[in-house]
């Protein structure tokens, strides 16, 4: 009952900048410091600590040290965490997707699962928001970056990925990447293996939003459901197997 504690702990952390604060603090940090350095009153410090303890009980934060005062305790990074800190992941951090997974619009969408077991939806976004995630998106730019920032913060992990699974791409020399978003995907295999062409497609609009330096990433707008142009191969890469849209 009490799961959504999780994601809305992590968003709280996530909004007052905690993983960045810890990285830049170079150590890990005292209560009391992490309370000065984000400025809330002094009042409120037995809050972060709950916060705190609360991210460190589900891993995403370490507590060193023990004892009942706030200075004999401090609170260090921990490699989930380490991935919602830009300065320390670089390419890899995923705070765009925290901020996506936990916006409310989102989330409303998943209130919506028992109308669609009882068939009186046709899908999540439709129950929630009266039309489809894609038309939702591009009516609303503001969230459509919300969205396509989140989906290319997942898909800098794919270049993690990349490193030990070569022999995928042999003997590949073109990909159309489906529903490739603004092209960050694409963008990284094309890096990891430069004689390999890869096609982005996606709706016209995020298409029209998307571009890539590299020659070998190029761009198409259309509809997966009416045509998908050809390649050696076809690439779908999605973050939920839920009837989103
Ligand atoms: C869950 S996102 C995945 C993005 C990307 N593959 C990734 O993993 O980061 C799904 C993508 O499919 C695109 N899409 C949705 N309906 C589409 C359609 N009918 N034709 C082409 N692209 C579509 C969306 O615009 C979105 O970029």
């Amino acid at each position: 009952m009490y799961a959504s504690l999780k994601p809305m702990s992590l968003k709280c952390a996530v909004q007052l900048n905690i993983p960045e604060i810890i990285y830049n603090h170079g150590k890990p940090i005292t209560l009391p410091d992490l309370v000065s350095t984000l400025k809330v009153p002094l009042a409120k410090s037995s809050l972060v600590k709950r916060l705190m303890r609360f991210l460190a009980h589900i891993g995403i934060f370490a507590i060193h040290g023990k004892g009942e005062d706030d200075h004999d305790q401090t609170y260090a990074l921990t490699p989930a965490s380490k991935l919602l800190s830009k300065s320390c992941s670089k390419d890899h951090c995923l705070t765009p997707m925290v901020l996506m997974c936990t916006d409310p619009i989102f989330m409303s969408l998943f209130h919506q699962l028992g109308d669609l077991i009882h068939g009186e939806v046709p899908n999540l976004s439709e129950g929630a928001l009266g039309v489809t995630l894609w038309e939702f998106l591009e009516e609303k730019p503001a969230y459509s970056s919300l969205f396509n920032e989140a989906m290319a913060s997942n898909s800098q992990m794919v270049s993690l990925a990349l490193k030990n699974c070569s022999e995928v791409f042999e003997g590949i020399e073109s990909i159309v990447d489906v529903g490739g978003g603004n092209g960050t995907t694409a963008k990284i295999i094309c890096e990891a293996f430069p004689k390999v062409k890869c096609l982005v497609f996606d709706v016209p609009h995020v298409v029209a939003n998307s571009s890539c330096e590299s020659q070998n990433v190029s761009y198409v707008g259309g509809d997966i459901f009416k045509s998908i142009p050809k390649a050696d191969a076809i690439m779908l890469k999605v973050a939920y197997i839920l009837p989103l849209s």
